[in-house]
């Protein structure tokens, strides 16, 4: 797939713009807080109806401005997709498919594909658990519908039953309540962790392979799934995440939350045996992230029969030459799009010039 249009009213530094992209490499460059990373945040939210900065979705709408609007036309294999969405002062959005209104922001996901990169996303290789499970997540959301009602639903059960355990509820009570989240917790929850070891399953070659490349044949990648269950078929893994909630019910009536649980998980990442996420230098964790997004736009294309576009925010500037060539060899089978300073390869491009909330 691939974006033809972005439009974009009141939206951050933007008064109303309008670009027409090619179906290659886009690069956009400009001065140091002239709207290019602004840019690229628009498109992600024409995808996943969030920012990859803020959870303030307000913070988006101009200063100037009551109401932000971002329009997007996605071509995809069989016809055009037009998105609309659009953020109120009260951090309410709404959405329009094709001209449709549309009651769950939730619909859009899906309908425009972006592998997303920034410097920020080191967070997913340098810090806790929580942004590799976000990592996952954010990716197999976008590849199925199911897969984003059952993690929606895991979090609310979740809350809810951390709720209880805060509640001052009496040992037993918690007991015989608590039966019913388990239930769905445990439902939902192993659903969720077989989603997830297929998908590492599956990503682990592609992520290898773009590692070996990206380091020039010197560094081998490895990933997997870290879950206190193994590898099972979902009834199973119900049958024993329930167990496993029943057996840390004192420790989560002393701690007040759920100890147990996919919301707990880790991915393991090494290069060469040794634990990246801990041990590896500041090159080796980049190219370890870019690795993982170059395999998601793999199994993207194998799941969807589409490839996604890809963002590559302020990127290349942190690469050296070696690695910067090859990054932009590896994109040029898809649409993306390069936020810089300055733009300075020598490969064919449509170049866009930010300057002050205005792209030409
Ligand atoms: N809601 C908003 N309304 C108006 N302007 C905003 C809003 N939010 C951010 N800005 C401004 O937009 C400007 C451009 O920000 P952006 O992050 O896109 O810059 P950039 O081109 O990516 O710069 P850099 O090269 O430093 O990454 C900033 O100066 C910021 O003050
Ligand atoms: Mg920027």
């Amino acid at each position: 797939m691939f974006i033809r249009k972005v439009r974009l009213k009141d939206f951050r530094n933007y008064k109303d713009q309008s670009v027409e992209l090619s179906e290659g490499l886009n690069v956009f460059e400009g001065e140091n807080a002239s709207g290019k990373t602004n840019f690229a945040e628009s498109v992600y939210f024409a995808a996943l109806g969030k920012s990859p900065r803020t959870a303030h979705s307000k913070e988006m709408i101009n200063w100037a401005a009551k109401q932000a609007y971002v329009y997007v036309t996605v071509a995809k294999k069989f016809r055009d997709h037009e998105i609309a969405l659009s953020i109120d002062s009260k951090d309410k959005k709404r959405l329009l498919l094709d001209g449709l209104p549309c009651s769950k922001l939730s619909d859009v996901v899906g309908v425009l594909n972006v592998v997303y990169f920034s410097p920020d996303e080191l967070k997913m290789i340098k810090e806790g658990p929580s942004e590799r499970r976000r990592f996952i997540d954010i990716s197999l959301c976008q590849q199925s519908k199911n897969y984003l009602y059952a993690l929606q639903k895991y979090n609310t059960v979740l809350a809810q039953r951390n709720k209880l355990l805060k509640s001052g509820l009496g040992v037993n009570s918690l007991r015989e309540t608590l039966f019913v989240w388990d239930c769905q917790l445990a439902k939902y929850g192993a659903y969720i962790i077989n989603k997830r070891y297929l998908f590492i399953q599956k990503m682990k070659e592609a992520a290898k392979k773009s590692h070996l490349l990206l380091s020039g044949g010197k560094e081998e990648l490895s990933l997997s799934y870290e879950c206190d269950l193994g590898f099972d078929d979902t009834e199973v893994l119900e049958k024993e995440f329930a167990q496993s909630l029943k057996a840390s019910f004192e420790k989560d009536t002393e701690l007040f939350f759920t100890t147990f649980g996919c919301h707990r998980d880790d991915l393991d990442i090494t290069v060469d045996g040794t634990d990246v996420r801990k041990f590896g230098s500041q090159g080796q964790q980049r190219s370890a992230a870019l690795s993982l997004k170059f395999a998601e736009i793999d199994l993207f294309e194998e799941e969807t029969g589409e490839k996604p576009v890809l963002l590559l925010d302020d990127v290349l500037s942190e690469l050296d030459e070696n690695r910067r060539s090859k990054l932009l060899e590896m994109s040029s089978s898809l649409q993306t799009v390069i936020t810089c300073t300055e733009f300075e390869e020598k490969v064919s491009c449509t170049r866009f010039r930010v300057k002050n909330g205005n792209i030409s």
